[in-house]
C-alpha cells in the first residue's frame, strides 16, 4: 500500500517496491565503466548545530577556508582514479558536503536518505532533485524509517551483500524496506559506540576482499557476523588511535585508498597487501565527524 510522507513542503509517496518516477527511464542503468562518485563542494560547509559528538565543541569552529583546500585535494586525489560528478550545496544545508549520506545507489536506482535528524532533512529533496534530474528511478523511505544512505549502508565487494548500519542515524524497518524492493541480502551490524555512529565511520569492504574495521564499535553478534563472512587473514583491525582517525572512513578505487591521515603502522599494513595509500589532511570535516568516505557516494551506474 503506497502511503504519503511529507519531504520539506512536498507530498511524495513512497512504497516499498521500487518507485521510478515517471519522467526517468525504467530500465536498469548499465554499469559505469569508470567509478564514478558524487561530490558536494564544501563552499557552504559549517559546523552549525551538534547532531554527533565530534561536532561537540566544534560549532563554528571550522574554516572555510582550510575545508575548500582539505576538500580539493580529496577531489583532486580522487579525480586521477575516478569521474566526480557534482551537486551544488544549497543554502541551509551545512552537511550536504557529506554526499555519502544523500543515498544508496543500486543498479541505477537511488534510495534517498530519510534523515534521522531535523537539521538534515531538507538536503533531500536537494539530493532527488539531483537524482531525478540524471534520471535515476527513485525509492523514498519514510519519515518513520530513518536510513542515511551510503553512510550506513556498504555493499562488500563484488555487491554480494549489504552491511547494514543499524544504529543512531538508520534502523531496522528501512533494511527490510531496502531488501524488499531490492534483489540484495543485507545483513545488519549493529553500532554500539556514539563516536561512530554511521557504519563508514568504522568499516570498510575493500577491493581485495578484506575489510578494515574497529572491533569496539560493534556489538558482539555483528562482530560474528563480520567474522563469519571474512576469514582471520582478510580482516584489518584498525586500533581506536587511528579509528578516531576516522581510517575506515576510506575511499577505496582499485587498488588505491584515499583516507585521513593515518599512523605509519596501518599505512604499511595496507601497503603490505597492496594497496597505494593517499592521505589527505581532513581536519576540518571531522569537527563535523566525517572525513573522506563520508564526503562522497558511490555511483555504479
Ligand atoms: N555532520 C554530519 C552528520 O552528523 C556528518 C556526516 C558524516 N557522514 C558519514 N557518512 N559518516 O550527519
Amino acid at each position: 500500500m503506497p502511503c504519503a510522507k511529507l519531504i520539506g513542503k512536498r507530498p511524495v509517496t513512497m512504497s516499498t517496491t521500487l518507485a521510478p518516477s515517471p519522467a526517468t527511464p525504467q530500465a536498469v542503468r548499465p554499469a559505469r565503466a569508470r567509478a564514478t562518485f558524487l561530490m558536494c563542494p564544501p563552499t557552504l560547509y559549517e559546523v552549525d548545530y551538534v547532531i554527533n559528538p565530534w561536532m561537540a565543541g566544534n560549532v563554528h569552529a571550522s574554516s572555510r577556508e582550510r575545508a575548500a583546500a582539505q576538500w580539493t585535494a580529496l577531489h583532486t586525489e580522487l579525480s586521477r582514479l575516478a569521474d566526480v560528478l557534482l551537486i551544488d550545496p544549497e543554502p541551509g544545508s551545512p552537511d550536504m558536503v557529506f554526499t555519502a549520506n544523500a543515498g544508496l545507489e543500486f543498479n541505477g536506482s537511488v534510495a534517498v536518505s530519510s534523515f534521522f535528524h531535523p537539521e538534515r532533512q531538507a538536503e533531500e529533496d536537494h539530493f532527488r532533485r539531483w537524482f531525478e534530474q540524471h534520471g535515476y528511478p527513485i525509492l523514498d523511505l519514510p519519515r518513520s524509517s530513518p536510513f542515511e544512505g551510503e553512510g550506513d549502508a556498504l555493499f562488500s565487494t563484488g555487491i554480494s551483500r549489504l552491511w547494514i548500519g543499524e544504529g543512531p542515524r538508520t534502523v531496522a524497518s528501512s533494511h527490510r524496506i531496502l531488501a524488499s524492493a531490492w534483489p540484495i541480502g543485507t545483513v545488519a551490524l549493529r553500532l554500539v559506540d556514539p563516536r561512530f555512529y554511521h557504519l563508514d565511520t568504522c568499516f570498510a569492504p575493500l577491493s581485495d576482499g578484506s575489510a578494515m574495521y574497529f572491533p569496539a564499535a560493534f556489538d558482539a553478534p555483528s562482530l560474528a557476523r563480520i567474522e563469519a563472512f571474512y576469514p582471520p587473514a582478510q580482516r584489518i583491525l584498525v586500533e581506536e588511535s587511528d579509528a578516531l582517525r576516522f581510517a575506515c572512513n576510506a575511499v577505496n578505487v582499485g587498488s588505491t585508498i584515499i583516507l585521513n591521515t593515518i599512523s605509519p603502522k596501518l599505512s604499511s599494513q595496507l601497503e603490505a597487501r597492496g594497496f597505494t595509500v593517499a592521505q589527505v589532511d581532513l581536519s576540518e570535516f571531522l569537527k563535523a565527524g566525517g572525513a573522506a568516505k563520508c564526503l562522497v557516494m558511490t555511483l555504479r551506474h
